[in-house]
């Protein structure tokens, strides 16, 4: 395994790499190498300086993990990632204390005015009064978005004093409770606050999150902090509230362009700023650092990933109790496709029994993947299964039900193409795989590598004929399984044959009088390995 760590990384994490890799460290790499070199690697380790962008991405053709050595990933092209079926994991939990702590300690210096200060006192001047600040106690502080680390900001915040309210419109008001945050609407947030806080991810939704038209809804002598990311924060339009005093100050870890360059932002007397150092403590980096390492080391080996930001989280629980449907699932997108076909606009996933309290992405995962496995190779996986699906105009539904009829679990698909539906189902019985059903044909098909599907009238003397013309082809007959919707009804008969059936033998099949359909079916190998 290659690992690309092209970004400063700390010694504990390429220790942990280098135990189970080839790590190159690279951290000065330039964009250009970084294209040129991409194509030996497996892994790439990053923080926030490597821009992994769509041609990074693309030059990578061995690339099956992109680890972020912190939190923000807008410095990926996840979505080109998914769609290469590249996991991108980070490591989000590492930096979320030194990124509170630094954004307490610009809250604070903001409020004493320290760094202005500072730097006085060490030009020789002594001036008082001109830096009077403002007290926290009692003001109110206005979260925006309120996960790890806008949580422990909050906490910190209560205890020197301040009044919390908060707007994230992805939590719930009972955890906002739960949380000791009052939740309350956006725009109320920006009227009320003496002090903002951010702590939400950058992406298209959010931003310039706050411009013109925000900033003239805020209380007048408000002071902004910002240690998530630059662009949730329109810079010109703050530039001309601070030179206007709207707003009375602010305190910056993070800019639109990094580094900023010649900012008149930053040269404002009432605005404090830091270079990005929210995650820059020594307990930060090596946190960050052995996290991410251990995620990629596990998603090369191809080992269950808990911070993966574009695959399910498939923890070693889960995939206890819901590892042997997987494989199930996944043969019968596969018998499903080669029977009835890929052109579908609807897939429908009805989980029933005792699976209906089992987390279900992973086995309409492992389903997606039989299906689309025929249609598009091997480049299909559990990162960009769904992304291929969707591309495909195919919408993908699931539904749970505690009632499974004979069953204690049962998987159906019913897939759907304009007026035309098809359904199968599966179980495991005894911890072994069978399709139990395949439309209204009840049987109990044991899924093998190489199975003839045929249907036929059922009367006396078909399956004579169809095990002669095997015998004279040389085919040899593993098991057989028959099912019928009635007697002397339509019937189905699957065969399992120890090896490929050459087409002209299915054509033969396919031309006796007696049958009205035949299909040869391959299962994947990984259905049998548990790959
Ligand atoms: P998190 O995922 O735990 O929390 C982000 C929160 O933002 C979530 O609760 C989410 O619901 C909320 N959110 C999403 N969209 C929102 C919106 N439109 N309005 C309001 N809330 C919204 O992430 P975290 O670990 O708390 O990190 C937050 C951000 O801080 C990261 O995305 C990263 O960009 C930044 N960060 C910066 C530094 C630094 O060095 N300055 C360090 C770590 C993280
Ligand atoms: C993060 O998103 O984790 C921080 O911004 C820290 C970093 O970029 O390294």
């Amino acid at each position: 395994m290659k690992v690309l760590v092209s970004d400063s990384f700390s010694p504990e994490g390429l220790e942990q790499l280098k135990e189970q890799a080839e790590v190159d460290y690279r951290p000065e790499i330039t964009p250009e190498e970084l294209i040129k070199q991409v194509k030996l690697f497996e892994g790439l380790v990053v923080r926030s300086r490597s821009k992994v962008t769509a041609e990074v991405i693309e030059a990578g053709k061995k690339l099956k993990v992109i680890g972020r050595a912190g939190v923000g990933v807008d410095n990926i092209d996840v979505e080109k990632a998914t769609e290469k079926g590249i996991i991108v994991v980070n490591a989000p939990h590492g930096n979320t204390i030194s990124a509170a702590e630094h954004a307490v300690a610009l809250l604070t210096s903001l409020a004493r005015n320290v760094p202005q200060a500072s730097s006085s006192i060490k030009r020789g001047e002594w001036e008082r009064s001109k830096y009077t600040g403002v007290e926290l106690n009692h003001k109110m502080l206005g979260v925006i978005g309120v996960g790890r680390i806008g949580s422990e900001v909050a906490r910190r915040a209560r205890a020197l004093g301040m009044k919390i309210i908060a707007y994230d419109p992805y939590i719930t008001r009972n955890h906002a409770e739960k949380l000791g945050i009052e939740s309350v609407a956006f725009e109320d947030l920006l009227r009320q606050s003496d002090f903002i806080t951010f702590h939400l991810p950058l992406n298209p939704s959010t931003y310039h999150l706050i411009g013109e038209k925000e900033l003239a809804m805020l209380k007048p002598g408000v002071r902004i902090v910002n240690c998530a990311r630059g662009g949730l924060i329109d810079e010109d339009a703050l530039c001309t509230a601070l030179q206007e005093g709207r707003v009375e100050g602010a305190a910056l870890d993070v800019f639109e362009q990094e580094p900023p360059g010649s900012c008149r932002l930053i040269e404002l007397d009432n605005v404090i700023a830091t270079p990005h150092l929210g995650a820059l403590t020594r307990e930060a980096q090596a946190n960050v650092a052995l996290q991410v390492s251990e995620q990629v080391i596990r998603a090369l080996k191809g080992e269950p990933i808990v911070s993966a930001v574009n695959a399910p989280v498939l923890l070693p629980e889960t995939r206890a109790s819901i590892g042997p449907f997987l494989p199930l699932a996944r043969a019968m997108g596969s018998f499903y496709l080669q029977l009835f076909g890929g052109s579908v606009d609807e897939i429908e996933l009805t989980y029933s029994g005792h699976l209906a309290s089992m987390p279900l992405a992973p086995m309409t995962l492992s389903c997606l993947i039989g299906f689309l496995q025929h249609i598009v190779g091997d480049g299909v996986n559990w990162v960009n299964a769904s992304y291929i699906a969707k591309n495909r105009g195919v919408a993908v539904r699931e539904t749970s039900t505690t009632e499974a009829k004979n069953y204690s679990n049962l998987i159906t698909m019913r897939a759907r193409t304009g007026e035309e539906e098809h359904h199968i189902s599966g179980t495991l019985l005894n911890g072994d795989m069978r399709i139990v059903r395949v439309d209204d044909y009840r049987i109990e098909i044991v899924p093998a590598r190489y199975m003839l599907v045929t249907t036929h009238n059922d009367r006396p003397g078909v399956v004579g004929k169809i095990g002669t013309l095997l015998g004279n082809e040389n085919v040899n007959i593993a098991s057989m399984q028959l099912g019928r919707k009635e007697a002397r009804g339509e019937a189905m008969m699957v065969l399992q044959v120890d090896e490929e059936m050459p087409a002209e033998t299915l054509s033969k099949v396919k031309e006796l009088d007696v049958i009205t359909s035949a299909n040869f079916v391959i299962m994947p190998k990984s259905i049998f390995s548990g790959d």
